[in-house]
C-alpha cells in the first residue's frame, strides 16, 4: 500500500507521509513564523530550512524566547555507528554545524556504539567493532567544520564517557517504565533489558552540560524524525529531575537511489558513501537512481518527465542545488521534456562529486584532529 509507512528509531519503511507523522508523533509543523524568527538572528535561512527538509519541531518557541532573553542554548545530536557514513546522514549534521556557527553554540555529539551493539548484534560482533566504526564516522563529522573548542564527542562505551554518563542515565532509567518503552518503541517481552535501558543513554546528553555545571542550560536537538520517540519518552523525565525539556527540530529522510524509502547503508545500491570515488558515484547514479523520465527519448521529449518522483531532482531540491532560480529551471525543463534524464543525472553527479571532493580532503585532515574533539573530563 502506498500509504503504509512505519517510523521507529530502528526502522523506517514505506513512503513517509510527513504531515501524518507530525500528527502521530504529536510534534508541531515548522511554520514560517518560526522560520522568520530564526532568520532574525541568523540573517539568512539555511537551504535545509528554506526547502523544509527540517519540517517539524518541539518547543522551538520556548527556545527562541529563552535565547532572546539572553539564555543561550547548546546543541546536541548523534550518530549510531553501524557502518560507513552516507550523504543522507550528513544532512542534519550540516545543519547542526550551521547552527553552531550562527548561534555560537556548544555541541555535544554522541556516538552510540552501545546502541548498535544492542540492536544490530549479528554474528556476535563485539561492542569494540562499533567503537571502531564510531572513530571512523567521527572523521565525517569533523570534516563538516565543527569548532573543536566548542564541540565534545561522546563515545558511549569509552570509560571517560560512560563513567560520566552513567550517573545521569540511571536517574533517567529509574523514571521510565517498561510499559512506556513498549508503547513508544513497539518492544515486547522478547527485547533484552539492554535494549530497554538504551533510551536512557540517548536521553542523557540533553542534560549533561546542565548536570556538570549545576545550572540549567537550554538544549536544541537537530535530528532525523525517526529519533523523536526517545525524547518523547524522556520529556517528562527531564522535568521530574528538575531540568529543562530540550527543543527538537526534525529532518525528513534523504531519499535513497531506489524508488522508495530513505537512503540505507544496508542496501549498498541505494547509497552514496562519503568515501565513494567519482566513478562509483557516477556508476551508482547512472545505474540505480530512480528516475521520473519516460521510457523512450521520443516520449520524454513529447510528454516530459516527472521531477516530483525523480531521485536526482529530490537531492538537488533537498540540498545540492541551493540556487532557487537554477532549481526552478531544472524543474521546468525536465517537466517539459527539454531536459533529459541523462542530463539531470550528469548535473547531479557533478554536484555530488564536487561536494565529496572537498569532504574527502577534510576527512583526511580530520585524522589528526580527532583527539581535540573527544570529551575529556
Ligand atoms: N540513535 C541515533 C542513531 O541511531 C544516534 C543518536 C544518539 C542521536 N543521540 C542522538 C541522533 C541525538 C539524534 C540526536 O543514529
Amino acid at each position: 500500500m502506498a500509504n503504509e509507512f512505519k517510523v521507529t528509531p530502528w526502522t523506517v519503511t514505506g513512503n513517509v507521509d510527513y504531515e501524518k507523522l507530525t500528527k502521530e508523533f504529536g510534534t508541531e509543523p515548522l511554520t514560517d513564523e518560526i522560520l522568520n524568527r530564526i532568520k532574525r538572528h541568523t540573517k539568512e535561512l539555511h537551504v535545509l530550512l528554506r526547502r523544509k527538509v527540517f519540517f517539524s519541531h518541539r518547543d522551538m518557541k520556548w527556545l527562541l524566547d529563552e535565547y532572546e532573553k539572553g539564555n543561550k542554548f547548546f546543541l546536541y545530536t548523534g550518530r549510531g555507528p553501524s557502518g560507513p557514513v552516507h550523504i543522507g546522514h550528513l544532512i542534519p549534521w550540516i545543519f547542526t554545524r550551521w547552527l553552531q556557527e550562527k548561534f555560537d553554540a556548544e555541541l555535544w555529539f554522541q556516538f552510540t556504539d552501545d546502541e548498535k551493539f544492542l540492536f544490530r548484534k549479528k554474528d556476535e560482533v563485539g561492542i569494540g567493532e562499533y567503537t571502531k566504526i564510531a572513530y571512523e564516522n567521527a572523521l565525517d563529522v569533523i570534516a563538516l567544520g565543527f569548532n573543536p573548542k566548542k564541540t565534545h564527542f561522546l563515545i558511549d562505551s569509552l570509560p571517560e564517557t560512560a563513567g560520566m554518563m552513567y550517573k545521569e542515565a540511571i536517574r533517567i532509567a529509574d523514571k521510565i517504565t517498561a510499559s512506556t518503552a513498549k508503547a513508544a518503541f513497539g518492544f515486547d517481552d522478547s527485547y533484552s533489558i539492554g535494549q530497554f535501558f538504551y533510551t536512557a543513554m540517548q536521553a542523557v546528553p540533553a542534560i549533561l552540560p546542565s548536570a556538570l555545571k549545576g545550572v540549567n542550560i537550554p538544549c536544541l536537538i537537530p535530528l532525523g524524525v525517526d529519533q523523536d520517540p526517545h525524547f518523547r519518552v524522556a520529556r517528562d523525565v527531564y522535568t521530574k529531575l528538575g531540568f529543562y525539556k530540550p527543543a527538537l527540530i526534525h529532518a525528513k529522510f534523504m531519499a535513497g537511489l531506489l524508488a522508495d524509502g530513505k537512503m540505507s547503508a544496508s542496501i549498498p545500491n541505494s547509497t552514496i558513501y562519503t568515501t565513494d570515488s567519482p566513478k562509483e558515484v557516477e556508476e551508482k547514479i547512472k545505474k540505480h537512481a530512480f528516475s521520473g523520465g519516460r521510457t523512450s527519448l521520443e516520449e520524454h521529449r513529447k510528454y516530459g518527465g516527472n521531477p516530483d518522483i525523480d531521485v536526482c531532482y529530490q537531492w538537488l531540491y533537498n540540498f545540492f542545488e541551493p540556487d532557487d532560480k537554477k532549481l526552478a529551471k531544472i524543474y521546468d525543463d525536465y517537466k517539459s521534456g527539454k531536459m533529459l534524464t541523462s542530463e539531470l543525472k550528469d548535473y547531479t553527479i557533478a554536484k555530488i562529486n564536487a561536494f565529496l571532493k572537498e569532504h574527502q580532503k577534510k576527512r583526511e585532515k580530520a585524522k589528526s584532529q580527532i583527539e581535540k574533539f573527544l570529551f575529556k573530563a
